[in-house]
């Protein structure tokens, strides 16, 4: 702001000196026009008397001539010496002035000069100026008395030039003062405007210092116009994203606290029971250590899954790509989870119709193929049927698990990958699950540029369909 009010000054500085140069030197020349066609028109009437040395003729023309004139007349022979005057004090005298020797000895016809009454100097153009109101100015202006085509003397008019003078000074002081208001006004409304455009951008700063000391609730208001509303939006956009980011993160830690604490609690009261019935009979006993020993697997699982997602969302997880064939990775974990099936007399398909080859990080595709075919089971009854399908579609290796189990609710089905999640709480923890198989399938997916989706219809059994593209490789 201090450099544009430094601009802005020196610019009309620069505009003011030169509107009253050019306004000084207009007035003083139509001042030397009229001076000068003035003296003109008396030193033609001079000549007549000059030339017969009428000294009461030329006494009455110079009188004449400075009442009209407004100064007092002189005039001059061609010597120089003063013959008449209106004041009647130079007579006699000879005056050497430049403006008369200039028409007497270089034959000019009319002069014209400024001069100091007091100091007698002469002065031109800006230093009258400067020395305006000081100093009693005056002008000279001559004009040549012609007799048949010579120069028989000079007429000179001085007059005052104060009035012009003042004229300027006053010009020049309304001029300062205007500059003043102006200055002052400009200031003031730039301090204003500033202070406008400044505001939002102080408000935002607030807002991110509250926001940063924890409240992220805090929003800037979207009012104005142009890149500042824009900046505010997306500021608040931006805001609402870290607010529920916040959000899905407490609700994550409070989450997996709860899972932990469940097989603690249960841990605790069997340990308990078996210290405080030290003649439990062994049968029991045994039970209880069961027991126990199945809770601490499900906390070692429940805590390595949670250390797969953290390892994902800090994007620490670095595929390890090799080839490998998907095809493959559902015979293993067939053959894994056949134990299981046969258990439960699941029947298991699988229609493998291409090999699958890609570029991938075994271990995840393992993790996805596993949890799925996992999950078929689990979920399916006894008797039940699970099908695996495995082919290429364009660009993509489509996988599909589908079981004939109880399905999953159309309510549910937005949820099943979230962490924690199970439609059925109690049974789905009793079956050993942690909620957590379906993030890591899809976080998975997701790395690898994948998509996975689920069909399902209550009581007719579920599909999970998988697209993995193959163009990797
Ligand atoms: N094949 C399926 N049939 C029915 N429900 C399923 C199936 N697969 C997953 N679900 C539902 O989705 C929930 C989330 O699955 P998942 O993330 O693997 O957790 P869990 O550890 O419980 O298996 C399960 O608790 C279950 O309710
Ligand atoms: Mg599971």
């Amino acid at each position: 702001m201090l450099a544009f009010f430094l601009i802005i000054g020196l610019s009309f500085l620069m505009m003011a000196g030169t509107l009253m140069n050019m306004l000084g030197e207009y007035l003083f020349s139509q001042r030397i026009q009229s001076d000068r066609a003035g003296l003109e028109k008396w030193a033609v009437q001079a000549a007549g008397y000059l030339t017969f040395s009428d000294a009461a003729g030329l006494d009455d023309t110079v009188r004449r001539a400075g009442a009209e004139l407004g100064g007092r007349v002189l005039l001059m022979d061609e010597l120089g010496k003063v013959q008449a005057d209106s004041f009647q004090t130079a007579l006699g005298r000879r005056l050497d002035y430049p403006e008369v020797a200039s028409i007497l000895v270089s034959g000019e016809t009319a002069d014209y000069g400024v001069h100091s009454l007091e100091t007698g100097e002469a002065a031109q153009g800006e230093n009258m100026l400067r020395f305006a109101g000081e100093e009693e100015w005056v002008s000279y202006s001559t004009a040549g008395i012609v007799s048949s085509s010579h120069v028989i003397g000079v007429m000179m008019l001085v007059s005052s030039v104060r009035g012009l003078m003042q004229g300027l000074s006053t010009v020049q002081t309304q001029m300062t003062v205007l500059f003043v208001v102006v200055a002052v006004a400009a200031v003031a409304s730039g301090m204003i405007f500033s202070g406008v455009l400044t505001r939002p951008i102080a408000e935002m700063t607030r807002v991110i210092r509250r926001m940063s000391k924890g409240d992220l609730g805090a929003r800037v208001a979207e009012k104005g116009s142009g890149e500042i509303k824009q900046l505010a939006i997306a500021f608040n956009s931006m805001s609402e994203q870290l607010e529920a980011l916040n959000q899905t993160r407490n609700q994550f830690v409070s989450n997996a606290s709860h899972e932990l604490k469940t097989p603690l609690a249960t841990m605790k009261i069997m340990i308990e029971s078996l210290i405080y019935q030290p003649d439990m009979d062994a049968e029991l006993r045994t039970e209880f250590l069961g027991d126990v020993n199945a809770e601490i697997n499900r906390l070692s699982s429940i805590v390595s899954d949670l250390l797969v997602l953290v390892k994902v969302d800090s994007r620490s997880s670095d595929l390890v790509k090799e080839k490998l064939s998907l095809a493959e990775v559902v015979k293993d974990a067939q053959h894994r989870l056949q134990p299981i099936m046969d258990h439960r007399e699941q029947d298991i398909i699988l229609k493998l119709q291409d090999s699958c080859d890609m570029l991938a990080d075994k271990s995840m595709m393992q993790q996805i193929v596993y949890n799925l075919m996992e999950n078929a089971a689990k979920y399916t009854p006894d008797k039940g049927k699970i099908t695996v399908t495995l082919q290429r579609m364009g660009k993509d290796a489509v996988l599909t698990v589908a079981d004939n189990g109880p399905g999953i609710p159309k309510e549910s089905q937005p949820h099943i990958f979230e962490r924690f999640y199970r439609v059925d709480k109690a049974r789905g923890r009793e079956s050993g699950g942690t909620g957590l198989g379906l993030s890591i399938v899809q976080q998975y997916v997701n790395l690898h540029d994948g998509r996975i989706r689920v069909q399902s219809d209550v009581g007719q059994g579920t599909t999970f369909i998988v697209e993995l593209p193959l163009n990797k490789l």
